[in-house]
């Protein structure tokens, strides 16, 4: 299925010299955004919001604003037609002949995906469910590249909730795609990583270990990204006070670590980073949180900027095959097209809009 738009679904959509070109754009936008503050104008963005957000709906609105175009949109759908039950593919056919470009954030994996499928305009994932979250990543990237001045060779530690949180899922299928990256997974045996990211990593060439505590592996990072246990992901309450204060980083094991380590975190944090790291000049949350805003810029000036479509399913169709997923959007909007490839072997078939692997 070919679109008009160029769509951000997933960073892997497009090649790594794009992701690259991207991040120096924001880096000239941070050292001069007075120098784009009319780009943008009389262009509109529309954020739809179907889940809670501060930093990523406020610097998407932020970076528009700061191009000279306007915003529309909710961050609440129970104020808009949502609550009467209207579909993705409505609401985004329509609210996408208003805007020139559609962010979107929704608690179902793939909705994104969806939602490129019947827009009238380029549409960015903002975070689909516990799937992937590709412009966190932009900024992340973006952040690396300034803080530690490479995005390559870099010991990078991941620590918390890593089966849920899609900002992780992301990042892994992007550093791993530079040289010599390595990957500490830190979680509970409850919380890794899924096994097709690990498969994604080993396939671009980077390695991966799994440890169960901070401690052992803190003193051995160039980058530790700490992570929020996703209370809203977990089936049950008990589920999730069982894995919450696993994991908490303070001042007694940021001594463990090197002198040049940088602490990042997607935030919001909930207790996972003592209050008192805020003031270690490795802690670099609130820095990055603030890039954000230039690698929104510069995503929004490269997908205005870009004509031509991509392809928005790329897989197999199959109208008879369900998602074994149950959080995926098309276990919850039946009209969408069900989409797969093969993975690895003949047996393995992977959802296009959740990446669920599916035995046949
Ligand atoms: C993250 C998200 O929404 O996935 N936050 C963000 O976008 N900055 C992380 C989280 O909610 O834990």
């Amino acid at each position: 299925m070919q679109s008009e738009y160029q769509h951000l679904i997933d960073l892997s959509d497009y090649p790594v010299e794009w992701w690259n070109s991207l991040i120096e754009l924001g880096v000239k936008i941070k050292e001069n955004p007075q120098e784009y503050a009319h780009e943008c104008d009389g262009k509109i963005m529309a954020t739809l919001f179907y889940e809670p957000s501060t930093r990523t709906q406020m610097s998407f609105q932020t970076a528009m604003l700061r191009l000279g175009g306007r915003i529309i949109g909710f961050d609440n759908p129970a104020n808009s037609s949502v609550s009467k039950g209207e579909t993705i593919k409505d609401t985004t056919k329509i609210v996408s002949s208003y805007a020139d470009i559609l962010v979107i954030r929704h608690p179902v994996a793939g909705a994104a995906k969806a939602a490129s499928l019947t827009a009238d305009c380029p549409v960015i994932n903002a975070g689909d469910g516990g799937h992937l979250h590709p412009t966190q990543t932009l900024t992340d990237l973006l952040t690396l590249k300034i803080e530690k001045k490479t995005l390559s060779g870099l010991t990078i530690g991941m620590c918390g909730d890593l089966i849920n949180g899609r900002t992780v899922h992301s990042l892994c299928k992007a550093l791993s795609m530079f040289n010599g990256n390595k990957f500490i997974f830190i979680s509970t045996p409850e919380l890794r990583m899924p096994a097709y990211i690990k498969d994604i990593i080993k396939a671009n060439g980077s390695t991966y270990e799994e440890v169960n505590t901070l401690e052992e592996a803190i003193g051995g990072l160039d980058v530790l990204y700490m992570t929020r246990i996703q209370q809203e992901r977990f089936a049950s309450r008990e589920e999730y006070l069982a894995q919450k204060n696993t994991y908490v980083l303070d001042r007694k094991k940021m001594l463990l670590a090197k002198k040049d380590m940088i602490v990042l975190h997607p935030l919001p944090r909930v207790d996972e980073i003592t209050v008192e790291v805020d003031d270690d000049k490795r802690a670099m949350y609130f820095t990055q949180a603030k890039y954000g805003v230039f690698a929104r810029m510069a995503l929004i000036l490269t997908i205005l900027s870009e004509k031509k479509g991509s392809e928005t399913l790329k897989g197999k169709l199959y109208s008879g095959v369900k998602c074994s997923n149950p959080r995926c959007i098309t276990n919850h909007e039946e009209y969408l097209p069900k989409s797969f490839r093969f993975s690895g072997d003949e047996t393995l078939l992977e959802c296009e809009y959740c990446d669920e692997r599916k035995l046949i």
